[in-house]
């Protein structure tokens, strides 16, 4: 008799064989993202800036996964595409104007904006990836002043005289673009011990003031934005906006410990798992197969946020959730020739996959090497 995952969980093998399975996937996945990279641009093909950052992002993720398996052998290449990204990649950046494209200083924050201020919150917490990776302060220092650009051109919103606006219009009040914020000040606040207690506080300020905007909904799920008269607009619950705040508070709890932070986080990830999930416990975004996209983005954007919660507060809903999302993607949402990974993670496989569908699902491969 074939003996049961629970039996081989119980005696440690399954989860040494299958760790070691979730690196080999995620390397074979890291090679197949590096097809769509383009060293000119620094950016991966068939996908936008800010999709670039999150590339990025799972790049830097892998790399520390495989570090902690005693595997350097990603670090390299990570290094060199850190490395080749913050030479070039402004030189592509869509929203900036050509005299910025040809003659730049890659450490200056204006060259890493977006069309929209969530924009350069995905690169400022990328940069803090690499920096968690290689330890190259010029990387942390391009975060702060990223941040530090957003608290002067973004908070102070309509809603409150607190929160961020989406973009310089200065009209939406979206809770991405909150998330991010508080995010990368708790994140910050753990790395920039000479003005921790900077970071905390703008980071207090956004949760103080995010927890109670109305955002979050009567199911504890977040919706995409407020409206004009600052509430609920009512629009999709995004699986990235379950995400990027459960990192933020986990960051934020460790900077200033206050058991509420986790609470939050806990009954804002259990919430969406509830109303995300499939009956395989696989995440689903309700756009799909065919998504806009951005939202090819999102899923994987709440997995690896949800694994940051799983280290500080574990569940074994948080496990069961991640490694379905990884096990299924690899079955059943994987083309066998190519082994890129596509839009619905239950599969089946939609063509063409491009570098944001994969990269997406690759955060989730990449999350279950640390189960
Ligand atoms: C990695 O190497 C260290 C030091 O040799 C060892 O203690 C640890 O158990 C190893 N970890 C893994 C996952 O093999
Ligand atoms: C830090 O990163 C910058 C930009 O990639 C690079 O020029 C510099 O050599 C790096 N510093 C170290 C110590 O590796
Ligand atoms: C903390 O950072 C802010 C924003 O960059 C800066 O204005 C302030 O001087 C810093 N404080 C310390 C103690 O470094
Ligand atoms: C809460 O979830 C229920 C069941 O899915 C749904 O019918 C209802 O519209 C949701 N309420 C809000 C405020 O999203
Ligand atoms: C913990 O955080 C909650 C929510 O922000 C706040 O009401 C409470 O005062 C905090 N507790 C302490 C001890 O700071
Ligand atoms: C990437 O592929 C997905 C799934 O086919 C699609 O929904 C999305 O719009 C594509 N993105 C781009 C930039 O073409």
């Amino acid at each position: 008799m074939v003996p049961t995952r629970r039996a081989l969980l119980a005696t440690g093998l399954l989860l040494v064989a299958e760790t070691s399975a979730q690196l080999d996937n995620s390397e074979q996945a890291f090679d197949t993202l590096q097809e769509w990279y383009d060293t000119g641009t620094g950016l991966w093909d068939t996908a936008g800036w800010w999709n670039g950052a999150n590339s990025f992002t799972v790049v830097a993720e892998l790399a520390q996964a495989a570090q902690s398996q005693n595997d350097s052998s990603v670090l390299q290449s990570a290094t060199e595409i850190f490395t080749n990204t913050w030479t070039v990649a402004p030189s592509a950046n869509p929203n900036t104007d050509d005299s910025v494209k040809t003659n730049y200083d890659s450490s200056d924050p204006a060259v890493w904006g977006g069309g929209s201020y969530d924009d350069n919150g995905w690169w400022a917490l990328a940069w803090i990836a690499a920096y968690d990776v290689t330890n190259n302060n010029t990387y942390l220092e391009l975060a702060q002043g990223i941040f530090d650009g957003l608290t002067t051109d973004a908070w102070g919103t309509s809603c409150g005289n607190a929160g961020v606006y989406w973009n310089s219009d200065h009209q939406y009040v979206n809770a991405i673009t909150n998330e991010l914020f508080l995010s990368i000040a708790a994140h910050l606040a753990n790395r920039v011990p000479s003005n921790s207690s900077y970071y905390v506080d703008w980071a207090q300020k956004e949760w103080n003031w995010f927890a109670t905007s109305g955002m979050i909904n009567s199911n504890n799920t977040i919706n995409d934005g407020l409206t004009d008269s600052c509430t609920n607009n009512g629009q999709t619950t995004w699986s990235y906006n379950q995400g990027v705040v459960l990192g933020g508070l986990v960051e934020l709890n460790k900077a200033s410990p206050n058991q509420s932070y986790i609470d939050s986080a806990n009954t804002i990830a259990q919430a969406a798992i509830s109303a995300l999930t499939d009956s395989n416990n696989v995440i689903h975004d309700s756009c799909e197969p065919d998504c806009a996209p951005d939202a090819t983005q999102f899923k994987g954007i709440f997995i690896r946020n949800l694994l940051m919660l799983q280290q500080a507060s574990p569940n074994d809903q948080y496990t069961t959730v991640i490694q379905s999302c990884a096990d299924s993607i690899w079955a059943n949402d994987r083309d066998d020739s190519t082994n890129q990974l596509s839009v619905n993670w239950a599969g089946p496989f939609v063509s063409p996959a491009n570098s944001s569908t994969h990269s997406s699902a690759m955060d989730a491969l990449v999350a279950a090497i640390s189960l």
